[in-house]
C-alpha cells in the first residue's frame, strides 16, 4: 500500500483556519495556535463532496417544515437499506429512529430502560458517554472490566449482577480499546443477558472504522431473539465527520419496540427531534459515493493507524497495541511516569500538544496511566504531533530518572 496521503486526505486538505473558528470539544478551536489538538475523536477533514452538495441542494429549495417525529421516511429508509446491503442485518425503516447523534440514541435508552436505582453494566475502561447516559436516567452504572484480549466470559459478567441489573452497554468496536467482539461471544453474552431479562444496548458508532482482517459483528446481525432483545446506536460523527450536525439512529430489530422507544420521547411532542437538514446530509453519506469517499477515508485511517504505531514502539516504555478498529490510539505511558494528567498537562504546556488523559472521568478506573490519542488527521499533523509526544516523554523520563 502507498505510504503517499490521498490529496483528498493530504496535509493540504486539513482546513486549519476553519478548524480553528469551528472545531469545538477540546479540538482546534479550544486550544491556542500553536497547540496539536489529537483529542476528540473527529476528522480533521471536509466532509465528503456528496454530503456536501445534498445539503446546498435542500438548502436552495427554502422549504424547512417540520419533520417527522422518528425522522423523515427516506432517511429511515436509507439506514434501514444501508444495514441490510452492508452488514446482513435483517433491519426494516420502521425500526430506526432518528436521534440527534449517537450520544442522544445512548441517552434515551437509557432513560427509556431505566428506573431509578436500576444497574446498567458498563465496561472500564470505556467511553464517558455511557455512565454518562446511565446516571442521568437516574440509573447506577456497574463497571465491568474489559482489556484488549480477554473473551467476554458471561461466567465473569454474573458476578456483577443484582436484582436491580437492568441492563448491558456494549461499546463494539471498543473506544478506547480499539477491539472488536468477535461473533462467538456477542451471541454467548447475548443469549445470557437475554436468558436473565437484561436487555442489551450496543453502540456501533465505531462500525466502519475497522482494519482488515478484522471483522465487524453486529448486535443486529445475530439470531433474531437475540437481535430482538436491544438495540444499537449509531450515527455519523466518526465515519463522516458530522459531529456539528448532531445526527444518528437507534436502529432496533423489533419495530414494535421502536414505536414504543419513539412514543416515550419527546420527538413526539416536538420538545426533541433530529434537523431535517442533519438527515439530508446523513443520507447523502449512506450513497455509493458517500460510501466510496468512507473507503478512501478508512484506506487514509489505516496509514496513519500505521504511522501511530510505528512512532509509539519507538517510544521507550510505551505500550501501544494496533487498534482493530477506530482511529484512537491507547497508549500507556511508561512505567514510573507521572499519573497522566500531570503527563497531558505538561505535554500541553511544554510541547504544545493536547491529547485525552485516561482519567476515570473520561473513561473509568482502569484507565489509569494511559492516554488516548486521535489520529483522524493529515500524515503530516499526525507526524509533528507524535514527535511532540515523543519529546515530551523523553523529557519526562529524563526528569524522573
Ligand atoms: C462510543 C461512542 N459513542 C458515541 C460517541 C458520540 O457520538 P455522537 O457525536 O454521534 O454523539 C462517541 C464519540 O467519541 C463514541 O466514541
Amino acid at each position: 500500500m502507498s505510504t503517499q496521503p490521498t490529496s483528498r486526505f493530504g496535509d493540504e486538505a486539513v482546513p486549519l483556519e476553519l478548524l480553528r473558528a469551528r472545531a469545538h470539544n477540546q479540538r482546534w478551536a479550544e486550544q491556542p495556535d500553536d497547540v496539536i489538538p489529537l483529542t476528540a475523536a473527529d476528522p480533521d477533514f471536509p466532509a465528503a463532496p456528496v454530503i456536501r452538495q445534498a445539503l446546498i441542494d435542500y438548502v436552495s429549495s427554502g422549504v424547512f417544515s417540520y419533520g417527522p417525529a422518528g425522522g423523515l421516511f427516506e432517511f429511515r429508509q436509507a439506514v434501514a437499506r444501508h444495514w441490510r446491503q452492508q452488514r446482513s442485518a435483517d433491519l426494516d425503516a420502521s425500526g430506526v429512529i432518528a436521534v440527534n447523534s449517537a450520544a442522544a440514541g445512548l441517552a434515551l435508552l437509557c432513560r427509556h430502560w431505566l428506573s431509578p436505582g436500576d444497574e446498567a453494566i458498563i465496561g472500564d475502561p470505556v467511553d464517558f458517554l455511557f455512565g454518562h447516559g446511565v446516571r442521568a436516567a437516574g440509573g447506577v452504572p456497574v463497571t465491568w472490566p474489559i482489556d484488549r484480549f480477554t473473551p467476554l466470559d458471561p461466567a465473569d459478567l454474573e458476578r456483577y449482577l443484582t436484582p436491580r441489573t437492568r441492563l448491558l452497554c456494549l461499546c463494539n468496536p471498543h473506544n478506547p480499546l480499539g477491539r472488536c467482539f468477535r461473533r462467538d461471544e456477542l451471541e454467548t453474552l447475548v443469549r445470557f443477558c437475554l436468558e436473565r431479562g437484561i436487555k442489551v444496548l450496543s453502540d456501533e458508532i465505531w462500525s466502519e472504522i475497522v482494519y482488515p482482517p478484522a471483522t465487524f459483528t453486529s448486535l443486529l446481525a445475530l439470531a433474531p431473539e437475540l437481535a430482538a432483545n436491544g438495540a444499537v446506536v449509531h450515527g455519523f460523527s466518526k465515519s463522516f465527520g458530522l459531529a456539528g450536525l448532531r445526527v444518528g439512529y437507534v436502529a432496533m430489530a423489533d419495530p414494535e419496540a421502536a414505536a414504543r422507544l419513539l412514543a416515550g420521547s419527546e420527538q413526539p411532542s416536538t420538545v426533541d427531534g433530529v434537523s431535517t437538514l442533519s438527515q439530508v446530509a446523513a443520507m447523502a453519506a449512506y450513497s455509493p459515493d458517500g460510501l466510496a469517499w468512507l473507503a478512501e477515508f478508512q484506506a487514509h485511517l489505516r496509514q496513519r493507524r500505521d504511522q501511530t504505531m510505528e512512532a509509539l514502539q519507538a517510544m521507550p516504555g510505551v505500550q501501544a497495541i494496533p487498534p482493530e478498529a477506530t482511529y484512537v490510539a491507547w497508549v500507556r505511558l511508561p512505567p514510573g511516569s507521572a499519573s497522566a494528567e500531570t503527563v497531558v498537562a505538561q505535554l500541553l504546556e511544554r510541547q504544545r500538544l493536547a491529547v485525552v488523559p485516561g482519567s476515570p472521568r473520561w473513561f473509568g478506573q482502569r484507565a489509569a496511566g494511559h492516554v488516548r490519542l486521535c489520529f483522524a488527521t493529515s500524515a503530516g499533523v499526525l507526524a509533528e504531533g507524535l514527535e511532540r509526544l515523543a519529546a515530551g516523554l523523553e523529557e519526562a523520563a529524563r526528569q524522573s530518572g
